[in-house]
C-alpha cells in the first residue's frame, strides 16, 4: 500500500482527509499539535517553518503522496506577524516540496483564492494573480516556492471552505453563524466579499478521486456558486429555519486585512475531468442538514 501524508491533518481541512483515505493510503497525520489525529494514523509533530524538522519527518515516513493543507490561516494575524506569514505560508511549502524532490514523492498543495485582487471574479487558471493581503501575498510564493522545485504537484486553490468542524475544532464561517442563529445572536453581516464558499467534504472527495495523479495541474477547486457573505447566510437562515430578522446587512467591516471584493474561482477545468461535482450553497446546506441530527 502507498503512504500517504497529510500535514495540517488536525486542521478543519486535514482531520477529514484522515478519515477518508485510509482504504486507498497507509495514512500518515502531522501538524503542529497532534492531540486531535487518531493513533491509527501516526500522528507527528511537524513545523513546516523548520528545514530540518520537515527533511527529518519526510525521511522517516518516505511518503508517496504528501497533501499540504498546512498554512497560517488567520488572515488579520497574517498582517500582524508578516514574517512569521512568510516562514509558514512561503517557507513550509517550499522546504516540503525540497524534501519530497529528494525522496521522489508526489504533492497536493492546498492553495487559496485570495492570490488574487478581487476586482475581476470568476478567475481560471490562467488569469495572473495580485494579492491584496500579506495572506494572498505569502500563499502566493508558496505556490512558486513548490512550482520552482518541478516535482509532480497538483495545486488545488479553494474559497472558504465550511462545514461541520470537530468538536474540537475551531469555527469556519458557517458553523459560526449556525451557531449564533441557534442561540438566537444577531449577525452583523457585510454585503458585499463575493467568494466561492466550498464544502469541506466535496473538497476531501475531490482530492481522493485525484489523488493518483500522474500530471502536474493548477486546480480551481470550490464551490459552483459565486455568493456574498450575506446571501450565503441569508440561504443558511432559509435551509435552517431561522429567524431571518437576525440577520442584518452591513456595509463595512473593520479589518485588518484587505480583502477581494469578488476573489469568486471559475471551475470549468475541474468539470471536465471527472464524474462528480462540487454542490451549490442550497445542495450543500442540505446535505451538511442531514449529516446533523440537531438540525432544526
Ligand atoms: N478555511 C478556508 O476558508 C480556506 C479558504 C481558502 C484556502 N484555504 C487553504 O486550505 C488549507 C486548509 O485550511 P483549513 O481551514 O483546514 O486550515 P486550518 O484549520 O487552520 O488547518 C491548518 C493546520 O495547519 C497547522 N499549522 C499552522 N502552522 C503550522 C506549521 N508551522 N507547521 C505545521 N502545521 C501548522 C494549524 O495549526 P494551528 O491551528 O495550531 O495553527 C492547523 O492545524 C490552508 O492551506 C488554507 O490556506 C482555506
Amino acid at each position: 500500500m502507498e503512504k500517504l501524508l497529510i500535514i495540517g491533518a488536525n486542521g478543519f481541512l486535514g482531520r477529514k482527509l484522515l478519515y477518508r483515505f485510509h482504504d486507498k493510503f497507509d495514512v500518515y497525520g502531522a501538524d503542529l499539535i497532534t492531540t486531535g489525529i487518531p493513533e491509527e494514523y501516526h500522528p507527528s509533530y511537524i513545523d513546516i517553518s523548520k528545514k530540518n524538522v520537515v527533511n527529518d519527518l519526510i525521511n522517516i515516513i518516505k511518503p508517496n503522496l504528501t497533501i499540504l493543507t498546512a498554512a497560517m490561516t488567520n488572515v488579520d494575524a497574517c498582517e500582524d506577524f508578516s514574517e512569521k506569514a512568510k516562514k509558514i505560508n512561503s517557507d513550509g511549502p517550499l522546504f516540503v516540496a525540497q524534501a519530497l524532490k529528494d525522496i521522489g514523492g508526489r504533492l497536493i498543495h492546498i492553495s487559496t483564492d485570495f492570490i488574487f485582487d478581487g476586482e475581476q471574479g470568476d478567475y481560471t487558471e490562467k488569469d495572473i494573480p495580485k494579492p491584496i493581503s500579506v495572506y494572498g501575498k505569502t500563499k502566493l510564493e508558496g505556490e512558486n516556492n513548490i512550482l520552482k522545485q518541478k516535482i509532480p504537484v497538483v495545486i488545488c486553490r479553494t474559497s472558504v471552505l465550511f462545514g461541520w468542524p470537530e468538536a474540537d475544532q475551531r469555527h469556519n464561517f458557517f458553523s459560526w453563524a449556525y451557531e449564533n442563529l441557534s442561540k438566537k445572536k444577531e449577525l452583523k453581516i457585510i454585503s458585499g466579499q463575493i467568494t466561492t464558499p466550498t464544502l469541506v467534504n466535496d473538497l476531501v472527495e475531490f482530492l481522493y478521486q485525484i489523488s493518483g495523479f500522474t500530471r502536474s495541474e493548477i486546480y480551481h477547486t470550490c464551490g459552483t456558486e459565486a455568493i456574498s457573505r450575506y446571501n450565503f447566510i441569508l440561504k443558511l437562515i432559509r435551509t435552517f429555519n431561522f429567524d431571518q430578522n437576525l440577520l442584518k446587512e452591513i456595509d463595512f467591516l473593520p479589518q485588518k486585512a484587505k480583502r477581494p471584493n469578488n476573489s469568486s474561482l471559475n471551475t470549468a477545468k475541474i468539470q471536465q475531468i471527472g464524474n462528480w461535482k462540487f454542490k451549490n450553497i442550497n445542495k450543500s446546506f442540505q446535505y451538511l442538514k442531514s449529516q446533523n441530527k440537531n438540525s432544526k
